[in-house]
């Protein structure tokens, strides 16, 4: 685990900011919080909790809102069923219904504020530790945990740090960062520009690690704020105008499980990874689709 100079031993958190509506997946986020929408058997959310705990963050805050009480029993024990399996052997559902090895706070975000006001829910929690922060539509598959990477390069710099890809097309829907002269801080940062405006093409994921200052601002912002949605993006410019956001470009893949089509995607990219699920999307690609016929 990674232990440098600017004091992160194991206090690092972990926060998910899951309090949206969820609208494009209606109607089904009427009743099922998008973040327990499976991928495989488990629901999106659990990737995420996964990747922390392999990061070695194991104090965990979801930040949620009302109608959203079935993910707090996710988190939950199933202590009947786990007698049941224990009478009966079952090591390998004891296992898939075992609760994360990770301490899981939720908060509620009372009403749809802004993802500034989301955070600030979880000020308390932070305290004045370092946090990862994950939207829950961005879900990482790699060798190296995504938070980690982040932590690693947090370790580096001692800076906040967004978490960024080269994206070689259009970065019109992206917030893009204009590295700075080292290749390593952030010197500004422009939120879905126009094309041909964009300061580079090294896009931010929607994932950052932020120090207890980010926090600070952001409280700060909020006494002024006077009204409408209050985004993260107040402190985050704050900070890299104090020279105090780096970026690090990840590895490994991204899947956006944020509307339909990247669900979809994630869901048969899972499917095509399980020897007893293969061949049915095997004979899906053959026989509906056409595949092979040409
Ligand atoms: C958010 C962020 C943006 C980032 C993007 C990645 O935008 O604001 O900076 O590039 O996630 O998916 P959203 O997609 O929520 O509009």
């Amino acid at each position: 685990m990674a232990r440098g100079p600017f004091g992160y031993h194991g206090r690092m958190k972990g926060i998910i900011v899951a309090a949206g509506y969820g609208t494009r997946f209606l109607p089904v986020t009427k009743t099922v919080p998008k973040e327990l929408l499976p991928v495989g058997t488990k629901p999106s959310i659990a990737y995420i909790v996964e990747e922390f705990i392999a990061s070695g963050i194991s104090d965990i805050v979801i930040i949620s809102s009302r109608r959203k009480k079935s993910l707090e029993d996710y988190f939950d024990r199933e202590v009947e069923l786990e007698e049941i399996f224990r009478r009966e052997g079952r090591a390998d559902k004891l296992a898939a219904i075992a609760p994360p090895e990770a301490r899981i706070f939720f908060v509620r975000q009372t009403e749809m504020r802004g993802t500034g006001h989301a955070l600030l829910q979880a000020r308390a929690f932070v305290g004045g530790d370092p946090c990862v922060v994950a939207y829950p539509d961005d879900l990482h598959i790699g060798a190296r945990p995504l938070a980690l990477q982040l932590i690693e390069a947090h370790e580096r710099t001692g800076k906040s740090v967004m978490a960024t890809i080269h994206e070689a097309g259009d970065v019109s829907r992206y917030g893009v960062v204009d590295p700075g002269p080292d290749g390593v801080s952030v010197a500004g940062f422009v939120e879905k520009p126009a094309r041909g405006k964009e300061p580079s093409h090294e896009v931010s994921i929607g994932r950052y690690l932020y120090t207890s200052e980010f926090f600070d601002l952001l409280e700060e912002g909020w006494k002024a704020h006077t009204g409408g949605e209050y985004f993260h993006t107040y402190a985050l410019d704050r900070l890299i105008a104090k020279g105090k956001v780096a970026f690090a470009r990840v590895e490994g893949e991204r899947l956006d499980t944020g509307d339909p089509a990247g669900y979809l995607e994630a869901i048969l990219r899972d499917a095509a990874a399980n020897p007893s699920l293969r061949p049915v999307l095997e004979r899906f690609a053959r026989g509906l689709l056409g595949g092979g016929r040409s």
